[in-house]
């Protein structure tokens, strides 16, 4: 008998506790349904929970970490275009595609920029349009290089191109469209 109340007991508060925080304090579930409608959700997630507001963040939260993320990523290659542009090992016709490429990324940074701005002041109805441009432009950047052996920037470009595209989906929780 009082082993089956120790039992008991033991059965009772283990199912009331709450979840232990391993599983349950690092996941959001918004962050499943986003990811879930990418491409690829390992890659969504890892890059949304590298920011430690994800865990606990609402769509809102989540637009400022999706659109920051992709931000970062552009301007961060944007850097390095300009440091191959001033190399001088690179050779002259390389330089010329890279020209192409800086043309890319500002497009690219631009639509990101103003997408921030729009966050800030709550206007939501073209975020997806500009997370679409900052897509595209890693695009036109990746056919700039179609044929080339000279292909510095690819990895960056599938990148941002995952980071806008979590962007849009994510706008969309906004504008009502896929949710
Ligand atoms: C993710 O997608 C799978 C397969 O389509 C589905 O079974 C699952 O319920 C989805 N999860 C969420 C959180 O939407
Ligand atoms: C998905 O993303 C993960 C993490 O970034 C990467 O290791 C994997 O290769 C990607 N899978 C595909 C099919 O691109
Ligand atoms: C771009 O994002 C990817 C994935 O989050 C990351 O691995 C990479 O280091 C980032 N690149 C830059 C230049 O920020």
């Amino acid at each position: 008998m009082a082993r089956f109340q120790f039992v008991l007991i033991f059965f009772l508060c283990y199912t009331l506790s709450p979840p232990p925080a391993a599983t349950g304090s690092s996941t959001n579930k918004l962050v499943d349904k986003i990811c879930n409608r990418t491409s690829n959700y390992t890659f969504c997630a890892e890059a949304l929970y590298s920011d430690p507001r994800t865990p606990t963040a609402d769509a809102y939260g989540l637009a400022f970490v999706s659109f920051g993320l992709a931000y970062l990523n552009a301007t961060a290659t944007q850097d390095y275009i300009a440091q191959l542009l001033n190399d001088n090992t690179i050779a002259a016709n390389h330089k010329r595609r890279l020209k192409l490429y800086q043309h890319d990324y500002s497009k690219a940074v631009s639509a990101l920029e103003e997408a921030y701005d729009d966050l800030n002041s709550e206007t939501f109805f073209q975020l997806a349009k500009l997370a679409g441009h900052a897509a595209a432009a890693a695009d036109d950047c990746q056919s700039a290089f179609k044929g080339a052996h000279y292909s510095p920037l690819a990895t960056m470009n599938d990148c941002l191109k995952a980071l806008s595209n979590i962007c849009v989906i994510v706008s969309k929780l906004f504008t009502g469209g896929i949710w």
